[in-house]
């Protein structure tokens, strides 16, 4: 029956899947994520222009409606993101001293993970540090603080929440080359200097008949003792979409999913979507589409059986 019932009788924590006010009262949606899924993510509605729209002013509204939902049901809740550089409003990246970024960092963890104290199973601390070519991303925080600013969120994050795992999260780390080799030596370095991490999260947003050497990089990310996850799966396919393609994503969630039983230390995947309806590919990706495991009409599609087969 359920991905999630069955990926923890294999000693997993949680097969998961994304939720936001765009479908939480979608009955289609919510009751697939009731039967099939044991872990929830806020698609937009813990980001920081959602919650702290302007300096020391916090808006849980959305976020209270996913997180409630969740755990109301008894899902898992994954926290999504503290310090990111996207969907971050204009009054922080303004901000060019170090004591007001700090604090502003500080403040804003302290009322987000603290809101949530004892509810989050896993916090993604930091989205995106990286770009593709392993060089630290010009944002804002790494502009005015440097990779110290790695450091103050993981520390701001254990002081508030010290059950929750907190993780560094990205994306392209599904293939060999200097991004997955950047994230692995920050993760050293931080570690070295007693900075509190708990897991690496691979966004894992793949392209079907691409995922060639995903399990061998995934294998990487657990050799460093560290929990993984797979934290916002999902196998777009290139237009026109035809049923050879359509095959190839069954084999492909296959593969993701044996990758995971495959590495001891991955706890679990969230896909990034129930629907292909509500999928954020179509409008980021407009030549993708179809890159999840229900239809446009909810109707189950042929990856839904390669992700079960798997378990
Ligand atoms: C995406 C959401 O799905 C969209 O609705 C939103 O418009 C943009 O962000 N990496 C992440 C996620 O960490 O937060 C992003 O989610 C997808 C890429």
């Amino acid at each position: 029956a359920a991905l999630d019932a069955k990926l923890k009788a294999k000693g997993r924590a949680y097969y998961g899947n994304i939720l936001d006010t765009n479908t939480v009262n979608t009955a289609q949606v919510t009751n697939i994520l009731n039967s099939e899924f044991g872990a929830i993510t806020a698609e937009n509605a813990m980001k920081w222009d959602a919650t702290e729209p302007n300096r020391g002013q916090f808006n849980f509204g959305n976020a209270d409606q996913v997180a409630n939902w969740a755990t109301s049901r008894g899902k898992l809740l994954r926290g999504h993101t503290l310090v990111w550089h996207s969907q971050l409003p204009g009054w922080v990246s303004g901000i060019n001293d170090r004591n007001t970024l700090t604090q502003v960092i500080q403040n804003h963890i302290n009322q987000l993970a603290g809101r949530y104290k004892g509810k989050v199973y896993a916090w993604d601390v930091v989205n995106e540090v990286f770009e593709d070519n392993g060089q630290f991303r010009n944002s804002v925080f790494y502009r005015v603080l440097g990779e110290e600013f790695i450091d103050i969120a993981f520390r701001a994050a254990r002081a508030v929440d010290p059950a929750a795992k907190l993780y560094i999260n990205d994306y392209n780390l599904d293939y060999a080359g200097p991004k997955i080799n950047a994230t692995l030596a920050l993760v050293e370095r931080l570690r070295s200097r007693g900075t509190p991490i708990d897991g690496i999260g691979s966004q894992a947003h793949l392209i079907v008949g691409n995922l060639a050497g995903f399990e061998e990089q995934l294998v990487r990310l657990g050799q460093t003792g560290l929990d993984v996850a797979i934290t916002e799966l999902d196998i777009r396919i290139a237009k026109p979409v035809d049923s050879n393609k359509l095959a190839q994503q069954q084999r492909d969630y296959e593969l993701v999913t044996r990758a995971c039983l495959n590495v001891p230390k991955c706890v679990g995947i969230t896909i990034w979507g129930v629907s292909d309806r509500n999928s954020w590919v179509d409008s980021t990706f407009p030549s993708y589409d179809s890159p999840l495991l229900w239809d446009d009409n909810y109707n189950r599609k042929s990856a839904y059986n390669g992700a079960d087969v798997a378990l």
